[in-house]
């Protein structure tokens, strides 16, 4: 990917704006992102996979208060590789119909770069300042926001309550009630490592907990071949060998986990808050009522989640962004919120909801708390337009690390010299 192209030298840009001029007439302009701020009509909502078939409903209710600018769901798969490339697909193609998208909080700085995302300024402002920080700062890119902050995530422990009273504090601690799992012929411990973001976010979060870091401090030189990180990854690689982790969980996304620890396979899951309503009350889930979440264990106590999340971005090539705005401020609204914690235990991005007493002592919260506190120690996975070469080399390396085709020196070593040739496209 050449964003060169993409962002010409002042003269250039100049020497463009009087061709753009002369071909359109006078005031013309083609710059998309000028064009139908204040038109309204029908728009696309894109998403990955509405699990709990919730998002369903908040449509529904925008939908019912506006006959004439209707929201059609357009579900992706649940992949988030998959929607990110079905994305670019339809932004490369200039497409009008994917007016506002759910935007991965590792892909604003690629499609900020691009170009694809409209400002969200002026006439397209939207008011920030009750939302978590992190959220904003994960939609914002130099400087400019170019998504509103729709949902966080952080990672938590998920436990067999009936099995384990109390929760590992540290991995040693994880892998010793791994004889529980034994005696009861049940994996012990899966998050996600099949060769995806999933992994990139397991493997940066094992890293991190052992006070080691993919990158420094200014967000894209590489800093993975350190005996932190080492000690980080080898607690994957070491545990999958070591029957911590059970053989197939080398093909978990979020999903396979969820369906491994609600059919009772798993003593103790990594997974993001999504999974809590739905173990609590699918018609299929035997741990019913069994398990509760603790902050993720690390070497010496608790770890460090990575920071998930998605924000809103509206397409510059809609053709009805005065629609995809309130839509966007309609998803950020305090009922809409507040629903997407207590029917989907998503984590919200309005920050007064997680100091708000009567939903901190909402029995069917009961991992609100934690979700919390997993958020504000949350870590940010790299910062970089080149975000999808930068996560491969993490994904490829871990991977092989864990299933033991590379050591975790080699790993780290070919993992640290990708990122570094990644980073700057
Ligand atoms: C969740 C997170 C997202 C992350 C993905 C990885 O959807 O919100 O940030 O990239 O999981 O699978």
């Amino acid at each position: 990917m050449n964003l060169k192209a993409y962002r010409p030298a002042a003269g250039a840009v100049a020497a463009a704006a009087m061709l753009v001029l002369t071909a359109c007439g006078s005031g013309g302009s083609d710059d998309p992102a000028a064009q139908h701020l204040s038109d309204r009509g029908p728009i696309t909502y894109v998403q990955g996979k509405d699990n709990t078939g919730d998002v369903k409903n908040m449509v529904v209710k925008w939908n019912a208060a506006h006959p004439d600018q209707k929201v059609t769901l357009k579900e992706q798969s649940d992949n988030p590789d998959q929607q990110h490339d079905d994305l670019v697909q339809h932004f490369k193609a200039q497409d009008a119909g994917y007016d506002v998208s759910s935007v991965d909080v590792v892909w604003t700085a690629e499609f900020a770069a691009q170009g694809w995302l409209q400002p969200l300024e002026g006439a397209m402002a939207i008011d920030s300042k009750p939302l978590l920080k992190e959220a904003v700062k994960a939609a914002t890119y130099q400087g400019k926001l170019y998504a509103a902050p729709q949902t966080s995530d952080g990672g938590m422990l998920y436990y067999r309550k009936d099995l384990v009273p109390n929760p590992p504090k540290t991995w040693d601690e994880l892998a010793a009630d791994c004889a529980v799992a034994k005696a009861h012929r049940m994996g012990c411990y899966a998050g996600q490592y099949a060769k995806y973001e999933g992994l990139t976010v397991n493997a940066s979060e094992a890293i991190n907990a052992a006070g080691g870091q993919i990158v420094k401090a200014d967000g894209k030189t590489p800093d993975v071949d350190t005996p932190a990180a080492k000690k980080g990854l080898s607690f994957l690689a070491d545990g999958y060998q070591k029957g911590v982790i059970p053989q197939e969980a080398i093909t978990y996304q979020e999903e396979q986990g969820r369906q491994a620890f609600e059919d009772g396979k798993l003593l103790f899951l990594r997974n993001w808050s999504y999974v809590y309503n739905l173990a609590a009350a699918d018609a299929s889930s035997t741990v019913k009522g069994k398990f509760a979440v603790a902050p993720e264990p690390g070497p010496d106590g608790t770890g460090a989640s990575t920071l998930g999340g998605h924000s809103l971005g509206i397409s510059v090539y809609s053709a009805h962004k005065a629609t995809a705005l309130d839509f966007v401020k309609f998803l950020e609204s305090d009922p809409i919120q507040r629903e997407y914690l207590q029917v989907q235990s998503n984590a919200p991005v309005l920050t007064a909801l997680y100091r708000d007493p009567a939903l901190l002592a909402d029995p069917k919260l009961g991992y609100l708390k934690t979700l919390g506190d997993s958020l504000a120690t949350a870590k940010s996975r790299p910062v970089t337009p080149f975000y999808p070469a930068v996560t491969k080399a993490i994904e490829e390396n871990s991977y092989a690390a864990i299933k033991g085709d590379k050591s975790v020196d080699q790993a780290l070593k070919d993992m640290q010299a990708a990122i570094a040739s990644s980073v700057n496209g």
